[in-house]
């Protein structure tokens, strides 16, 4: 028998964007991490979410083509600090 893809195992699609919808609002709402969505327009959001989803199902493994820029392109200049990166890890690992 053929092992599960990480993205099966993560639960496809529907599982996937489960997680990208409940861990992007508890980032934007986190008083350490929120400065980083201020003063983006709603469509920005939603589209950076849908890239997250995208990203996140191609790398596990699913189908879906990726069409966003890359981790280092997107994220350069934004200022991301060591402190930043362990208070977006706590959120990512909380469970649901
Ligand atoms: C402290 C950690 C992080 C912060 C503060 C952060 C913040 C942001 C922000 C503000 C944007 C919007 C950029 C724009 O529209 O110009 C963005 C884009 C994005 N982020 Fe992050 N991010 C973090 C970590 C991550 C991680 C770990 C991943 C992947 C697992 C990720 C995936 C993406 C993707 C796919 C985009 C869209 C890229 C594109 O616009 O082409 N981010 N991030």
């Amino acid at each position: 028998m053929k092992a599960k893809s990480l993205y099966e195992r993560l639960g496809g699609y529907d599982g996937i964007t489960a997680f990208v919808d409940d861990l992007l609002p508890r980032l934007q709402r986190d008083s350490q991490l929120g400065r980083f969505w201020q003063n983006r327009g709603d469509d920005g959001i939603a589209r950076e979410k849908q890239l997250l989803i995208d990203f996140l199902c191609s790398s596990a493994g699913g189908p879906m083509y990726y069409s966003g820029r890359d981790m280092k392109t997107s994220h350069k200049g934004m200022k991301i600090t060591e402190s930043d990166w362990s208070v977006f890890l706590e959120h990512a690992a909380a469970p649901p």
